[in-house]
């Protein structure tokens, strides 16, 4: 009978040491193994309990350090829990230590969690093979026997057994390689600080690396041999903003180095196993001739995440993975400061206000979640966790936070944090708590933040101006108004930051902060003005509402000037005016009315926002047949952004933020077949496929140029073979999003199912073609019929609470609005298992697409003017 019945391990035992040795086989696809445990007994105990899962265990032995004697034990197994038990041959002692040796097999996973291994060819097409690990959140034990959880902080001796023309890498420098038998080399790693499970990390195969020092550490990035000529810009972003962190938090990056290396086939984005961050090859490397802006963007913030994470998770980590957020919410929200601190020329501040947007819409629906949760057990609900509330509300309070106490006192409570818990485990309140200590208690950051991370929801705040007086009020935006479903009896209270934005007779520009801490209250403005803009900037995380009066005003000042409202205000205003409009607290009409501005609009931030708020309607529209009333919805936009439209030219000329601008706006011009776009982009199309691929194209149209040239049969299949042979990632996900966008349902349906088996397309690819075909008419019917289809396949190798599971099911069913695919959609979830239809993306996949019942049930009249 297993001793132990609960999910979380007994903390009787605190495992203080692992040695850990490894010798993989990379063609068979096994390994071998053996891990020796240091212990210390907390509790007086029989039981040792682990985690561990399929190994097959061949020999376990005990060792008390007092009577240093070796005796074999038994192992018991309780796979339902991943655990497995030792009853030692003594009483643990309270204060002892004891040692615990385990040698085992097993095989090299083929999914892309735990240490998996995979094969690629290489540049002259020869097979190669790759092993690498990702345990966050619960891999670990498939690996090697250890103690699973986030708060079992430990040291790691790793050595590894190789083939001579492999490289070998782990979280700490290499201490010695030393032949043994049969040709082969042991490397050994130098004992790693005291961390996490989740954060250990080891990768065998060929790779090239470039390096530098910076201040005593080693930057490296690693790419397979090919690709080490994409790796430069890698290099001095690291460089850049490692100085930039260590000078920030005030405390060093504790390693002699830092890897940074590209995988050719990985799940997520990255991952920040410390000393040893894995990428994605197209989320590290960059190519100068074929990625556009927005890859040189995505590179950098995503160095700049994982590097933030070697502070705050690594060194200060959460206890339990209910506060997740501590650990992604922090390196999302450093992310973006530190871009803009030391990258300011890439405007990443327009991808956070964007992001911000999206997470709200989010946050106001039922299935919404607070990003604190108070229980979470099974494997599932901790995979769930990695969502983007976790990251982007976690991040958004942060800089609501920042914004209200200033630069100085933020960072001061930072760098308090940090250094009282480095090396430890925390839970939210600690964070508060540092706060806390800086302000003093002058303001109570505990009680005031405990309002946004223990709540769901996003507060809707409701402004109306009399005379002097502005009366403001709060309550839960919620988007599903369905009676009902609203749980009564909840009264949602936040202590919110006002800040507003005004011009008055004797200012120029006006602004001013509050707290609101209750249901309503009156602002005493100094003078009666023409208009108020409230959320300045929007830092704060909320939706704000204007009475009919000020809407009004607000939309003519946009008209007389924009420029006096800053381009964020700007986007706020449209993101918030059609949220409100989608629930009828506004007719559509005014968002209309609103967006009337954009003829003088030149920033991309508001142009983007109205973009994509009327391209969701113009996708319902498409979806449902109303062909009439979505190009009517097109000619009415483009009459807005022609002259903008008119000005872009077929180049990569400009800031950053122009150059994505255009690439936005040439997109929604060939999309919709509007000025002679087309004809241009097919034009570079066939100079382009004339010269085999060689001439070099602009790098932020060049989506949108594949895009038109595959919409011809010639013009695909040469993508497709493009797609088969170029070493630039950049380059060929422009055109895997080309194929992708095709109307030809066979070839959307190839495309799938080749990317699922792995073979030419590789499987890391298929959340994003499943996102790309379920966009446009007809892929959207064809992408939720092959996720049924092949709902097991998916399963088994992404796993069921991954986030790509998650974004493969919204991505095939956010656009249905009918009542047949709601029934449709929640049938095939019911008659999967139990644990499928609890998920909260199932959930939330049902809830969108009630809201866009909804939203045709309220708005289509309006649309018909
Ligand atoms: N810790 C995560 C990686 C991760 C994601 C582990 C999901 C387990 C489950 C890493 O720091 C991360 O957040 N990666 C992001 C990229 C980031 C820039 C948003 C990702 O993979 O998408
Ligand atoms: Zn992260």
């Amino acid at each position: 009978l297993f001793p132990w019945a609960q999910v979380r391990l007994p903390t009787a035992i605190m495992p203080l040491r692992y040695e850990l040795n490894l010798h993989p086989n990379l063609t068979s696809m096994t390994f071998r193994g053996s891990v020796t445990i240091s212990l210390q007994a907390l509790q007086p105990t029989w039981n040792i309990i682990l985690h561990s899962t399929h190994h097959n265990i061949s020999r376990v032995t005990f060792m008390s350090a007092v009577t240093s004697q070796e005796k074999q034990v038994e192992v018991l197994e309780y796979p339902f829990h991943e655990q497995i038990a030792i009853v030692a041959p003594e009483t643990l002692l309270e204060g002892h230590n004891y040692t615990l040796k385990i040698e085992y097999s097993a095989n090299i996973s083929s999914s892309y969690y735990g240490f998996y291994g995979i094969s690629y060819t290489d540049g002259s097409k020869e097979k190669k093979y790759f092993a690498a690990t990702q345990f966050e959140p619960l891999a670990a034990r498939s690996a090697f026997p250890c103690f699973d959880e986030p708060a079992f902080k430990a040291t790691f001796i790793i050595r590894i057994i190789r083939e001579e023309q492999y490289t070998a890498l782990s979280n700490m420098p290499k201490k010695s390689s030393v032949a043994v038998e049969d040709g082969l080399v042991q490397d050994e790693f130098s004992e790693s600080m005291k961390m996490s499970t989740y954060l250990v990390a080891f990768i065998v195969g060929e790779m090239k690396n470039l390096s530098q020092d910076v201040n005593g550490t080693l930057v490296s990035i690693y790419a397979v041999p090919e690709k080490i000529g994409q790796v430069h810009h890698a290099l001095e972003t690291t460089v850049k903003l490692l100085e930039f962190y260590e000078n920030y938090f005030e405390i060093q990056y504790p390693l002699k180095k830092l890897d940074l290396v590209a995988i050719p086939d990985f799940e997520a984005g990255a991952m920040e196993n410390w000393g040893l961050l894995t990428f994605r090859e197209e989320t590290l490397l960059y190519d100068n001739d074929t990625s556009s802006v927005v890859d040189r963007k995505l590179v950098t913030k995503i160095i700049a995440h994982e590097l933030a994470h070697q502070w705050f998770g690594n060194l200060v980590t959460m206890q339990w993975w209910n506060d997740l957020w501590l650990n992604e919410g922090f390196a999302t929200f450093m992310e973006y400061f530190s871009l803009e601190k030391i990258f300011e020329e890439l405007y990443s501040y327009e991808d956070f206000l964007d992001a911000r947007f999206k997470t709200m819409k989010k946050d106001s629906l039922n299935s919404s979640h607070p990003i604190s949760l108070s229980s979470v057990q099974s494997s599932e609900q901790i995979e769930e966790m990695f969502d983007s509330l976790s990251y982007f509300k976690g991040a958004s309070l942060l800089l609501m936070l920042k914004t209200y106490l200033g630069e100085d006192v933020f960072q001061r409570a930072v760098v308090l944090y940090l250094r009282n818990h480095s090396y430890g485990s925390i839970q939210s309140d600690d964070l508060w708590d540092s706060f806390n200590e800086v302000t003093n208690k002058t303001i109570d950051v505990k009680k005031m933040m405990k309002t946004w991370t223990l709540q769901k929801g996003v507060p809707l705040v409701t402004v109306q101006r009399k005379g002097k007086e502005l009366l403001v009020q709060q309550e839960r935006f919620f988007l599903n108004m369905k009676p009902g479903i609203q749980p009564s009896g909840v009264s949602y209270l936040w202590h919110i930051p006002l800040t507003f934005v005004t011009e008055g007779r004797n200012y120029s520009k006006y602004q001013s902060v509050s707290l609101l801490e209750t249901k309503s209250d009156v602002i005493n403005l100094t003078e009666e003005v023409q208009w108020i803009k409230v959320n300045t900037n929007m830092t704060g995380y909320y939706i704000v509402h204007y009475a009919d009066d000020d809407w009004k005003a607000l939309i003519k000042q946009l008209k007389v000037n924009p420029y006096v409202l800053s381009d964020k205000d700007r986007a706020n205003l449209i993101n918030n005016i059609f949220e409100l409009a989608g629930l009828g607290r506004v007719p559509l009409r005014r968002a209309f009315d609103l967006i009337d501005y954009l003829r003088n609009e030149t920033c991309t931030a508001p142009i983007s926002e109205a973009l994509f708020q009327t391209g969701l309607i113009y996708n319902l529209l498409e979806k449902l047949g109303y062909t009439d009333l979505a190009s009517r919805l097109v000619t009415r936009i483009f009459k807005l952004l022609q002259s903008q439209i008119q000005q872009q030219t077929w180049t990569d000329d400009g800031t950053p933020s122009m150059r994505e601008l255009r690439s936005v706006l040439l997109e929604f011009a060939c999309t919709h077949n509007l000025e002679n776009c087309n004809a241009a982009a097919m034009k570079l199309f066939d100079n382009w496929m004339a010269s085999n691929g060689t001439l070099s194209l602009p790098t932020d149209v060049m989506a949108t140029v594949f895009k038109v040239g595959a919409k011809t049969e010639r013009g695909w299949s040469f993508l497709l073979s493009k797609y088969m042979s170029l070493g630039s990632e950049a380059e060929k996900n422009k055109i895997l999003e080309a194929l992708a966008s095709s109307e030809d349902v066979w070839k959307l349906y190839w495309l799938m199912k080749t990317s699922l088996s792995g073979d030419n397309i590789r499987t890391q690819k298929l959340s994003f073609i499943i996102r790309t075909v379920g966009r446009r008419f007809p892929g959207h019917l064809l992408a939720w019929d092959f996720v049924k289809e092949n709902w097991n396949k998916l399963v088994q190798k992404f796993h069921l609470g991954s986030y790509t599971m998650h974004s493969i099911v919204a991505g095939s069913t956010h656009l249905f609005s009918t009542k047949a695919h709601l029934s449709e959609v929640q049938a095939f979830f019911e008659n999967q298992s139990e644990a499928t239809s609890r998920l909260r993306y199932v959930q939330e996949a049902l809830e969108i697409i009630q809201l866009n019942i909804q939203w045709m049930e309220k708005n289509l009249k309006t649309l018909t003017w």
